[in-house]
């Protein structure tokens, strides 16, 4: 999937109308707490604007009400992080995307200016993908870019109906976008081997299309995270209160038997870190296969992280999706911990090694480690739907190379 690159394409003294995914996660106060999107974001810009280019910036944040201005849902604090990181101004001139003073501001933004507009989502046009609302957004650009990776799943308006409303102007990927996609089709078409999958998080649900395509794929899959008690539940074991999802039984059924038709192996924890509640003052327990009524399952056991480990040690392609455990919880991250420390293993010795973006992102990051893998994704569920040989709207909507 080849795609034309922002750097082919001629940005300057034009107005480049660029999707960004500034979906940053903010605290109570309003702070973002984690700025990684947004610096992620910066060799797209630099790019356009170290080329005298004018970058008109559009973003998403959170899931508003869709009916207008939200404070708690204001683009401003990312605008401030990005005009902090950028080290220059970015404009940030209306509570609304579309409205005349957003438009003037457009119509006024010299070569080499920065502008953001107000969260699209405050308009109801954009999840929709309304045709006049992507009007609107088209008219203020010669060229359209998408550096939005977190957000290529999505069919909305700033993704798929605006580049639509401007074929017959450059519609280029931005250098994230690009840099996610070579990584990711890398190691699904062509990987190194072994290759072996960590899938995590809470629910068996959400990943089920992605193992049963990684079962063609790759050689291992080390399942953690709440959702093992449900396989472990289908394969007799007695999972105590741990979470289980009645209504992916069958599900879960089914891909034990599919695995056993493919070349890949299903590995299960064996042990497990067991409390009566997900809080740290808990009594805590590890037990090995069943787990007692009244205990829940919340990380994996300390067999079981050096039994994933040794699979880790080996391999010579890493993805890692969703952590083991409830790794923001003190004594529960351990196991997370320890796939950590096995995955950065693997790479100081020359694994290709991808964090998926959301939970597992947000795990590393805690640990202070997001910079010793390959590659750490901005996108969570972009990152599961390429993985799932899903569609990616935003990614077709774009020019090709
Ligand atoms: C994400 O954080 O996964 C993207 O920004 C998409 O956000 P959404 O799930 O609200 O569409």
């Amino acid at each position: 999937m080849s795609k034309l690159s922002i750097e082919g394409v001629q940005v300057a003294s034009r107005r480049v109308l660029t999707r960004v995914d500034f979906n940053v996660p903010l605290d109570k106060e309003g702070r973002i707490t984690d700025e990684r999107r947004i610096r992620e974001s910066l060799p797209t810009i630099r790019s356009i604007i170290d080329r005298r280019g004018r970058a008109i910036l559009m973003s998403h944040l959170g899931r508003p009400s869709e009916s207008g201005y939200e404070a708690k849902y204001s683009l401003r604090p990312a605008a401030e992080a990005l005009s902090r990181l950028l080290g220059r101004e970015v404009r940030f001139p209306s509570t609304d995307c579309i409205d005349a003073a957003s438009a003037a501001a457009v119509a006024a933004l010299k070569d080499g200016e920065v502008l953001l507009l107000e969260n699209l989502r405050f308009h109801a046009g954009e999840t929709s993908n309304d045709a006049a609302f992507s009007a609107r957004l088209a008219s203020y650009g010669e060229v359209y870019c998408n550096d939005a990776f977190g957000t290529a799943h999505r069919a909305h308006a700033s993704m798929v109906g605006v580049p639509r409303a401007m074929m017959n102007a450059p519609r280029a990927a931005g250098l994230l976008m690009l840099g996610e996609i070579r990584y990711f089709s890398d190691i699904l078409e062509n990987p190194t081997r072994p290759f072996v999958a960590v899938l995590g998080g809470a629910k068996v649900s959400d990943k089920l299309a992605v193992i049963r395509r990684l079962l063609d794929i790759v050689d291992d899959v080390l399942v953690g995270g709440a959702m093992a008690y449900t396989f472990l539940s289908v394969l007799g074991r007695r999972m105590g209160r741990s979470r289980i999802e009645p209504d992916s039984l069958d599900d879960a059924r089914a891909i034990i038997e599919l695995a056993a038709s493919r070349k890949a192996d299903l590995f299960f924890p064996n042990d497990h870190v067991c409390g009566k509640e997900p809080a740290a003052s808990t009594p805590i327990k590890v037990f090995e296969d069943h787990i007692e009524d009244g205990w829940m399952g919340l990380d994996i056991g300390p067999q079981t992280q050096r039994r994933f480990a040794q699979r880790l040690a080996r391999a010579k392609t890493i993805m890692w999706n969703g952590p083991v455990g409830v790794f923001e919880v003190g004594p529960f991250s351990v196991g997370t911990r320890a796939i950590a420390d096995a995955v950065a293993d693997a790479t100081r010795r020359g694994a290709t090694t991808i964090i998926g973006g959301g939970d597992s992102a947000a795990a590393v990051d805690s640990f202070g480690m997001s910079d010793r893998f390959s590659h750490v994704s901005t996108g969570g569920g972009a990152s599961l739907t390429l993985l799932e040989g899903g569609p990616m709207p935003g990614l077709d909507a774009l020019s090709d190379a």
